[in-house]
C-alpha cells in the first residue's frame, strides 16, 4: 500500500489516508447488494426525496437537447436514474464509482431497465478522473463525498471536467443544530442505525462507520468554502430535514 504520511478520518479513527479508501472500499463491498434497501429502512425512504430535489436542481433539458451528467461516487446508478427519468432523450449520465461490487449491482440494474444506452459505469477514482476536462454540462455527487479521502482533489476534479457554465451539485449529510431533533437524531443514528445494518446487511460495523464519517463531515459553511477554493463560483447550500441533509450547489464561470 503506497504510503502518502497524509492522514485521514476512518469514521472516528484517525488512519493514513491511503487506509481510509481501503477500509471504505471495504464498507461498500460488504453491502452493495443490500445497499438501496437499507438506504430505504435507514431514512424512512427520505432520501428519495431528497435525491429528488438534487435532480429537480440539476433541471436537465426535456428535450432532445445532448446533456451530459457525471454521477460522481454514483454507486448503484439510484441518482443516474432518476437523472435520465427527469431529462429528455438527450440526457445521458456516466457514473463513476470506485467500487466494482456497487457498480456491477448498477449496471445489471440498468440493463434490467432498458437503460444500457443513458447510462454508462466506469469504475475509477474521484481523486483523479479518467476523462478529459470541459465536457461535462452538470456533476453531481449524493452521498459519497465524505467517503472519498481528499476531498479537495474530487472538488477539483470535478471542476476541471466541468465545461464553463456547467453546474457542481453535491448531497450530503449534514449537521442537525436543532437541541431536540440533534438528540433523536444521535440516538438513532448510533443505536438503531448499526442494529439494522447488522439485520438487514449482517455488518453493523460498516454502518457504525456510515455514521461516525457523517459527524466528522465539514458543517455546510466550510464545505462551500471548500468549494470557492476549488474554484467553483456562486456557491449556495439548503439545508434539509432539519439539517440532517444539506444540497451545494457551485458553478464553474
Ligand atoms: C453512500 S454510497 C452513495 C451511492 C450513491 N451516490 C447513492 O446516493 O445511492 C458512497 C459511494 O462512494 C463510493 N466511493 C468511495 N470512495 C470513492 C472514491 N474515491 N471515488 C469514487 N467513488 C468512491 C463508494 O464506493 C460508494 O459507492
Amino acid at each position: 500500500m503506497a504510503q502518502t504520511g497524509e492522514s485521514g478520518h476512518f469514521g472516528f479513527r484517525d488512519v493514513p489516508v491511503d487506509e481510509k479508501q481501503e477500509l471504505v472500499d471495504d464498507v461498500f463491498r460488504n453491502v452493495a447488494h443490500r445497499y438501496d434497501l437499507m438506504n430505504d429502512l435507514m431514512s424512512g425512504g427520505l432520501h428519495r426525496a431528497w435525491k429528488d430535489v438534487l435532480v429537480t436542481a440539476v433541471n436537465p433539458p426535456r428535450n432532445e437537447r445532448p446533456f451530459a451528467v457525471l454521477d460522481l461516487a454514483g454507486g448503484t446508478g439510484d441518482v443516474a436514474f432518476r437523472l435520465v427519468a427527469s431529462g429528455g432523450a438527450g440526457t445521458r449520465v456516466t457514473v463513476l464509482d470506485i467500487n466494482r461490487d456497487m457498480i456491477e449491482v448498477g449496471q445489471a440494474r440498468a440493463t434490467e431497465r432498458g437503460l444500457d444506452q443513458a447510462v454508462s459505469f466506469v469504475h475509477g477514482n474521484a481523486e483523479a478522473l479518467p476523462f478529459p476536462g470541459g465536457h461535462c454540462d452538470a456533476v453531481t455527487v449524493a452521498f459519497g463525498i465524505r467517503n472519498v479521502p481528499r476531498i479537495e482533489a474530487a472538488l477539483a476534479e470535478a471542476y476541471r471536467v466541468l465545461r464553463i457554465g456547467g453546474h457542481f451539485l453535491c448531497l450530503e449529510f449534514s449537521t442537525v443544530d436543532i437541541p431536540g431533533l440533534a438528540a433523536l437524531y444521535d440516538f438513532y443514528s448510533f443505536n438503531a442505525i448499526p442494529a439494522l445494518g447488522r439485520a438487514i446487511a449482517g455488518d453493523a460495523d460498516a454502518y457504525r462507520y456510515l455514521v461516525e464519517s457523517i459527524r466528522r463531515f465539514p458543517r455546510p459553511d466550510a464545505f462551500a468554502d471548500m468549494m470557492r477554493t476549488a474554484g467553483f463560483r456562486q456557491v449556495s447550500f439548503q439545508r434539509m430535514s432539519g439539517g440532517i441533509v444539506a444540497l451545494h450547489s457551485g458553478w464553474r464561470l
